[in-house]
C-alpha cells in the first residue's frame, strides 16, 4: 500500500496534507525517515511512526452503539440526525455503516462497522441470526399469543414469519414482554404484535447473535467491540 494512502486511511489528513507531513520529515518507516509518497508499505509488518508516535493500522472497525431515539438507521439523511452522525470525526473517518435497520423510535443494540462480509453475513435471512427484542405493548399479553408466535404469524401484508420466541416479563394494561426473531422485515417486531392485535409502545434491541448491548452505555454512546466479541461474531 502507498505510504500516502495508509496515513490518510488513518485519519492522519488528506493526501495533500499527509504529503507535506512526509516532506517535513515527520515520517518513519521501520526507523528510517521517508519522503517519497509514493512509497509502498506493509502496513501488517512495516513500523510506520509520525513525530515518534507509531501509527496503529486497521481496515475495519466494529462499534456497538445504544441507539437513542430520534436518529435513523443510516448513513444520510435529508431531514434527521442520523446513527453515523454520532460518531466522533476519527470513527466517522472509517465509513462505518449500520448494520441492519433499527426504526427512527427504537432503542439500543446497534452494530456499525464498515466490514461488508461481517455485515451481509449477519444480515442474510439464510444465517436466521437470532435478535432479542424488549418491548412494552399495550394490552395484556397472553399465553395464546405465546402460541400464536411459536407458531409464526401472517401479517397485513400475507408475509408468514418464522416461529418467534415470546417470553411475558409481565402481563398487564401495558405489558413488558421479550421476543426473539429471527428475521429483520420492516417494522417486523410491531407488525407481529399488530397481527395479534396489540400495539407496541416501546421498543429496545438487546441483542444480535452473540452480540450483546453493553448496559454501561448510555443511549447515543457507543464503543468499539471488545476482542471478545468480534471473535464470537465473525466466528458465528
Ligand atoms: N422491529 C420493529 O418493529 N422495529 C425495529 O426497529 C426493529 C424490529
Amino acid at each position: 500500500m502507498r505510504l500516502d494512502k495508509l496515513l490518510a486511511n488513518m485519519g492522519y489528513g488528506s493526501r495533500k496534507e499527509v504529503k507535506q507531513l512526509l516532506k517535513n520529515g515527520a515520517v518513519k518507516v521501520n526507523e528510517v525517515q521517508v519522503k517519497d509518497a509514493a512509497a509502498h508499505v506493509d502496513p501488517h509488518k512495516d513500523v510506520v511512526s509520525i513525530l515518534g508516535e507509531q501509527v496503529v493500522y486497521k481496515e475495519f472497525i466494529y462499534l456497538m452503539m445504544n441507539k437513542p431515539p430520534g436518529v435513523v438507521s443510516a448513513t444520510e439523511d435529508y431531514r434527521d440526525r442520523t446513527v453515523v452522525d454520532l460518531l466522533e470525526p476519527e470513527d466517522r473517518h472509517f465509513d462505518p455503516f449500520p448494520v441492519g435497520r433499527l426504526d427512527k423510535d427504537t432503542e439500543g443494540l446497534l452494530l456499525l462497522t464498515n466490514d461488508g462480509k461481517l455485515a451481509h453475513n449477519l444480515l442474510s435471512p439464510k444465517k436466521e441470526v437470532p435478535k432479542l427484542y424488549y418491548a412494552k405493548v399495550e394490552g395484556i399479553v397472553t399465553e395464546e399469543d405465546i402460541s400464536l408466535f411459536a407458531k409464526g404469524l401472517t401479517l397485513e401484508d400475507g408475509f408468514e414469519t418464522k416461529p418467534g420466541i415470546l417470553h411475558i416479563i409481565k402481563a398487564d394494561t401495558v405489558s413488558e414482554i421479550e421476543l426473539t426473531i429471527t428475521e429483520g422485515k420492516f417494522h417486523q417486531v410491531k407488525r407481529m404484535f399488530e397481527a395479534v392485535g396489540k400495539r407496541v409502545v416501546y421498543l429496545k434491541r438487546m441483542s444480535m447473535g452473540s452480540l450483546k448491548l453493553d448496559h454501561d452505555l448510555e443511549l447515543g454512546e457507543y464503543r468499539e467491540l471488545t476482542d471478545d466479541e468480534l471473535s464470537s461474531l465473525l466466528s458465528s
